[in-house]
């Protein structure tokens, strides 16, 4: 070999990877596990599909068109598969085959290398070992029993009311304020008073926090590593996706994630009010330990953003999406206003009777889907819906679009809370009665299902009912949001600006 030239080097390089491809192509169009199931052509060999659509941020909406091309089941790249259940005869549904199967609260289909960060302590969210996530889980579940919400629910009032405050002072502005940054601060508040008492302000001194800052800037970073993970050969060309300042503000976060952890160690035990992490620092043991330290600013961060980031989300929207249907709206707002002569009596006991407010909520839920990026499992080797997956293929459920198939849902593009109505409802309509309302679960299922669920449910109801009684709300132009085009998926759902005017319900007769 030695007496090669460098151009004859090339030749043979360039040859044994043209071998390779062509190889490594025959085998993933027809002997991989997955070769079975339809897709693009470019899927089945190559992750570049999955990373072009991501990138454009309209990956749910790729995904919801390739169904619609290839039907039911559908390779989305080399080793990946997404599924959605027939309508007529489910045999069985594929969202609780995938979600629900488990055996002791030890989920079957594991987690996928989806959405974590680094290798350290994986918390809640990103933690792939069932062992090691039922230990956090159930360690937390106290935090989230029925009785430590109703505890926490003052903290909820605390922040919304200070919102309403806020606007019967600037909400009439002649150009109005931005809804969806208000939203942000309002949840974020909530969300990290109750996740370890940290005091944000963001509300009371209308300015996005260091956090906010932070998440945002690294939205697209995340994403991008995301992707990477199915090309670890880039993964250092990752860094060359984050600008400067979303890293210093990154740094930033996390150094008062830290700091407030600290504080918070020291004050355990001596809290007025709950919090989650309450339940990881007992007041009797010992001072955590680094290791245990670093564990606790991973879930506590977590718990951070998994309660800010979706009621966020639920509190503009159910605004944004009703105001744009005016006699939708108009129900929402008269169901709650003739519910209560009194704002003080607005409690989330009191508001869960509330039908239309339930439906117009469930129809957020299912219009804006929180986890539009889907949900990826590695499958044990199992059924689902009636078809074999081989071990160690990824395979998730198509929720965006099951939310989004006229197969599932009655006018599914547009924003209908009847479809949530109980058929004894004076607004009930026939044409809604054959949705797939039942096999809709915006919160996950089995193990890793949302653990603030309830939670969530109090914070929504309150918000919305709290802000429709006391005010007009009127949108500041006739701007049309349309889902498809206006909202992106990177890591979050990149959301659209929406100006709207609070005018004040005027009582005093
Ligand atoms: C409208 C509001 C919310 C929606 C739609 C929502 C939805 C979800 C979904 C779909 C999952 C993933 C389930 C899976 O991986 O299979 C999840 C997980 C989770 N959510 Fe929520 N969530 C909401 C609010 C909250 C709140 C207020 C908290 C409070 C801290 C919270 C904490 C969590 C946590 C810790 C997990 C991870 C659970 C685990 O892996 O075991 N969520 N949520």
């Amino acid at each position: 070999m030695s007496h090669l030239t460098v151009g004859q080097y090339a030749i043979l390089v360039f040859g044994a990877m043209s071998v390779y491809a062509s190889f490594r192509c025959i085998y993933f169009t027809y002997f991989h596990p997955a070769s079975k199931f339809p897709g693009p052509r470019i899927a089945a060999i190559s992750n570049v599909w999955y990373a072009y659509h991501w990138i454009t941020g309209k990956y749910p909406m790729a995904i919801e068109n390739a169904f619609k091309k290839y039907g039911d089941v559908v390779r989305i790249a080399p080793n990946e598969l997404k599924n959605i259940p027939p309508l007529s005869g489910i045999k069985s549904d594929s969202n609780l085959d995938i979600y629900g199967s488990h055996s002791k609260h030890i989920e079957k289909f594991l987690k996928a290398d989806f959405i974590s960060l680094g290798d350290g302590d994986q918390g809640i969210t990103w933690e792939k070992d069932p062992i090691k996530h039922r230990h956090t889980a159930k360690k937390l579940s106290p935090a989230f029993s029925a009785k430590s919400i109703k505890a926490k629910e003052s903290t909820i009032h605390k922040y919304v009311d200070l919102f309403v405050q806020k606007m019967k002072k600037i909400g009439q502005n002649e150009q109005g304020v931005e809804l969806k940054i208000w939203t942000d601060w309002v949840s974020m508040d909530i969300s990290a008073e109750l996740s370890y008492s940290r005091e944000l302000e963001q509300v009371e001194k209308m300015s996005s926090s260091a956090f906010l800052h932070a998440l945002w800037g690294v939205n697209f970073f995340v994403n991008v590593h995301q992707i990477l993970k199915k090309f670890p050969l880039s993964v250092p060309l990752q860094f060359l996706f984050v600008p400067p300042s979303a890293l210093i503000s990154e740094l930033q976060a996390r150094k008062l994630n830290r700091e407030t952890l600290e504080w918070r160690i020291e004050h355990r035990g001596g809290l007025e009010h709950l919090d989650h992490v309450e339940q990881l620092l007992s007041a009797e043991a010992p001072p955590p330990t680094g290791q245990e330290r670093k564990a606790l600013e991973v879930v506590s961060g977590q718990l951070l953003i998994a309660g800010y980031l979706p009621v966020a989300s639920q509190f503009l929207c159910t605004i944004m999406f009703g105001l744009q249907e005016p006699d939708i709206h108009r129900l929402l707002v008269r169901e709650i206003r003739e519910s209560f002569a009194r704002y003080e009596d607005i409690t989330a006991e009191a508001l869960a009777p509330l039908k239309f407010l339930h439906g117009s909520i469930m129809e957020t839920l299912r219009f804006t889907f929180v986890e539009g990026g889907g949900l990826p499992r590695v499958s044990p080797g199992a059924i689902v819906d009636g078809r074999y997956i081989e071990k160690g293929l990824q395979v998730q459920y198509g929720h965006f679009a099951f939310t989004r198939s006229p197969r599932y849902f009655h006018e599914p593009r547009s924003y209908r809370p009847q479809h949530w109505l109980p058929k004894d409802h004076p607004h009930w309509n026939a044409a809604f009665e054959n949705d797939a309302t039942s096999h809709y679960y915006p919160f996950g299922l089995g193990p890793r299902q949302c653990i603030g669920m309830e939670l969530a449910w109090r914070e929504m109801r309150i918000f919305v009912a709290k802000v429709l009684w006391s005010f007009d709300v009127e949108m500041v132009s006739d701007h049309k949001i349309v889902y498809e085009r206006d909202f992106k998926m990177h890591r979050m759902w990149e959301k659209p600006e929406f100006w709207v005017r609070f005018h004040p319900v005027d009582r005093s007769d």
